[in-house]
């Protein structure tokens, strides 16, 4: 079992959990997932690290409740356990492999929107950690949504924006990113991290830019572990599994229209089955609901 050893709610419907997972938190690194199962009837969940402590032995974790397991998880208290907590799992990002050195000469700009700014603060404390400063846009739908704000201005320089201009600069994160260009920002490297068409948006807006820009689809991914075929991305006209080849893909290289498409596909029985006759063998279908 997995204690819980703090839980808070971040902002209206956003959960966060420190969890007691010595062996998740001695391996992660940013970029990677992990999957939680509350008890015995729970679904099998991929979650986002937001944090780790490898000397506390803890992993912290923030979600949004969707449906049914995540909705239960939320009502979960400091002092209960997790059944599973299994990782870290995918691909650690790109960044954790470059020459520090190299790091340093970048101008690297992290482009976070809603629940998606957990994912993006491993990444973001890490590069501090190494002593590369790097700028960051946190987007929100109003100012009650802003999350991980104390956190990220201790380790970067940050740019909160909101939808309705609430709090912070005014618009969504493209905004904010063609604002502070005109403003005389330049950058080599982008990782943008949030909802799918924010994901898609960005990118076309760097590749307008001329910024190389990695993006993480962990929001396609259902049992996060290889087998249901939830997650079959196109990435430069190849197929891929956000869970087992990312969750971080070549922004510019990925097929957002295909994906927003087949993740409403998934969603259904039907769907599923058209998705299987469709894609033949580079359907997983290993997930029993495919027949
Ligand atoms: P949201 O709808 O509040 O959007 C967050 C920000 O994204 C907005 O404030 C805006 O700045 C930007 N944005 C949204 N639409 C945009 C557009 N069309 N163009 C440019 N920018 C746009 O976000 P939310 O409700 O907190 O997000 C929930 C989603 O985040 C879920 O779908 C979940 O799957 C996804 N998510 C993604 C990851 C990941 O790893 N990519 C991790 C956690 C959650
Ligand atoms: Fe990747 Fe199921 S989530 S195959």
């Amino acid at each position: 079992m997995y204690r819980i050893l703090q839980a808070d709610k971040l902002a209206a419907n956003i959960y966060r959990m420190v969890v007691e997972a010595p062996r998740v938190a001695a391996r992660c690194l940013p970029g990677q997932f992990l999957i939680a199962k509350s008890d015995e009837e729970g679904e099998r969940i991929p979650l986002t690290i937001c944090d780790y402590d490898r000397e506390a032995g803890t992993v912290t974790i923030v979600f949004q409740p969707v449906g049914a397991s995540t909705t239960k998880m939320a009502e979960l208290k400091a002092g209960d356990s997790f059944m599973d907590f299994v990782g870290p799992l995918g691909r650690p990002s790109d960044l954790v492999d470059e020459p520090i050195e190299e790091l340093k000469k970048k101008k690297i700009l992290f482009i976070a929107g809603g629940v998606g700014t957990a994912p993006v603060y491993p990444q973001v404390k890490w590069l501090h950690e190494q002593g590369v400063q790097a700028d960051a846009i946190i987007g929100a739908k109003s100012k009650d949504f802003v999350i991980l704000e104390k956190e990220f201005s201790e380790v970067c320089n940050l740019y909160v924006t909101t939808d309705d201009g609430s709090y912070g600069r005014s618009g969504m994160v493209t905004k904010c990113l063609e604002d502070l260009v005109a403003e005389g920002h330049e950058y080599d490297h982008c990782v943008a991290i949030g909802p799918m068409i924010m994901m898609k948006f960005v990118c076309k807006l760097t590749e307008k830019l001329g910024i190389p820009t990695i993006v993480s689809m962990n929001p396609v991914m259902v049992d996060g572990t290889g087998m249901c075929g939830a997650c079959r991305l196109l990435v430069g006209g190849e197929v891929k599994f956000a869970c087992v080849d990312g969750p971080e893909f070549d922004g510019h290289k990925v097929d957002f229209d295909q994906a927003m498409q087949r993740m409403q596909q998934y969603k259904t029985e039907e769907g599923r089955a058209m998705l299987k006759l469709q894609e033949g063998d580079t359907h997983h279908g290993g997930c029993g609901q495919c027949s």
